[in-house]
C-alpha cells in the first residue's frame, strides 16, 4: 500500500478556556490552562497514523523543550519523523488557542515552520512516488505549498490540499491538486462566494467540511455525506482528523463517498475530549 506524507506545521496549542472573552483593554479571569501538541500538520499525521501504518511527516522544529515535546509526540503515534528538521537557534512553532462557548479562537506563531521552505522539501520527496499522498495545509510557506503541487503533479503524486487556514490560492493550484477539502468559510472566499458553481466546476475534487453536518461534493448532482453528531467538548482538530482519515482511506483505495463517511466519523470521534489530538479515534474505534 502506498504511503501518506504529510508536510506541514508542528506547533504546540497553548490552551485557555474561559468563560468570559475579553474586550480590547480589559483583563478577565480564564477558568483553565493546558499545553498540548498541534499544528494542523501534526494533528493531520496523527490523525493518519491512528487509522493507518506508514505515515511521514516533512516538517520543522526549534531547538527548544517544545521541539523535543513535539518530536516525542509524533513518534509516540507511530508518525516517521525521518524527515523532521531542528532548526538551530530557533523556537518551534505555537498556536495560541482560547476557547469560548463550543468555539475556538486561534492565533498561530510559525517560527520553525516557517523554514519548511521548498529546496528543504522537494528533496526528500524524491524517496515517494506515484503510490503515495501527500497531506499539505497553509500553515507552511505559500512558495512551499506551490512547489510540492507542481512537483507532485509532475511525478504522478496524489495531493489532498486543505486549504487551511484561509489565504488566496492560484487557481493552477486548485488545478492540479487532486482534492482540496476546504471547510465553508474558506469555500465562501476561496471561490468568492459562488460555492454552487465551483462544486460543479471540480467534481469529485473539491470536498467542502460542514462539521457535524458532514460534507459535500459534486458527482452528477451535488453529495451531501452526512456527519455524525456526538457531545461537543472541544472542536479543535477535526478538521484536522477529517482530513488525516481521508488520505488514509483514500489510500486504501476506498471510493470517494466511502472516504468521505469514513472522515466524517473520525471526525465526529475528535470533538469529544480536550485538545487537537486528546480524542482522535484509532482504527478500533472506528471499527
Ligand atoms: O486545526 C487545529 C490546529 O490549528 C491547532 O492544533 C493549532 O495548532 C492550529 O494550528
Amino acid at each position: 500500500m502506498g504511503k501518506i506524507i504529510v508536510i506541514g506545521s508542528a506547533s504546540i496549542d497553548l490552551v485557555v478556556k474561559t468563560d468570559i472573552l475579553p474586550e480590547a483593554g480589559e483583563t478577565v479571569m480564564g477558568t483553565s490552562f493546558f499545553t498540548n501538541p498541534g499544528g494542523k500538520g501534526a494533528n493531520q499525521a496523527v490523525a493518519a497514523a491512528r487509522l493507518s501504518n506508514e505515515v511521514y511527516m516533512i516538517g520543522a522544529v526549534g531547538d527548544d523543550a517544545y521541539g523535543k515535546q513535539i518530536l516525542e509526540n509524533l513518534k509516540d503515534n507511530h508518525v516517521d519523523t525521518t524527515y523532521m528538521d531542528i532548526i538551530d537557534n530557533e523556537k518551534s512553532g505555537t498556536a495560541h488557542i482560547t476557547l469560548f462557548e463550543d468555539d475556538n479562537r486561534i492565533i498561530v506563531v510559525p517560527a520553525a515552520n516557517n523554514y519548511i521552505t521548498p529546496d528543504i522539501v522537494l528533496p526528500k520527496l524524491e524517496n515517494f512516488g506515484e503510490d503515495d499522498i501527500i497531506l499539505l495545509q497553509h500553515e507552511i510557506l505559500e512558495a512551499t505549498v506551490q512547489s510540492v503541487v507542481t512537483y507532485a503533479a509532475k511525478h504522478g503524486i496524489k495531493v489532498i490540499l486543505n486549504p487551511a487556514p484561509y489565504r488566496e490560492l492560484d487557481k493552477e493550484v486548485i488545478e492540479k491538486v487532486t482534492w482540496i477539502t476546504p471547510n465553508e468559510s474558506e469555500s465562501e472566499l476561496l471561490f468568492d462566494h459562488q460555492v454552487e458553481q465551483a462544486l460543479k466546476a471540480y467534481p469529485r475534487k473539491l470536498i467542502i467540511t460542514q462539521g457535524a453536518k458532514g460534507a459535500l461534493f459534486y458527482s452528477d448532482t451535488q453529495q451531501l455525506i452526512e456527519g455524525y453528531k456526538k457531545e461537543v467538548i472541544d472542536t479543535t482538530g477535526a478538521g484536522d482528523t477529517f482530513n488525516g482519515a481521508l488520505a488514509v482511506a483514500l489510500i486504501e483505495n476506498k471510493s470517494l463517498e466511502d472516504a468521505v463517511n469514513f472522515a466524517n466519523l473520525a471526525g465526529s470521534f475528535s470533538v469529544t475530549g480536550l485538545g487537537a489530538q486528546g480524542a482522535m479515534p484509532y482504527r478500533k474505534d472506528l471499527e
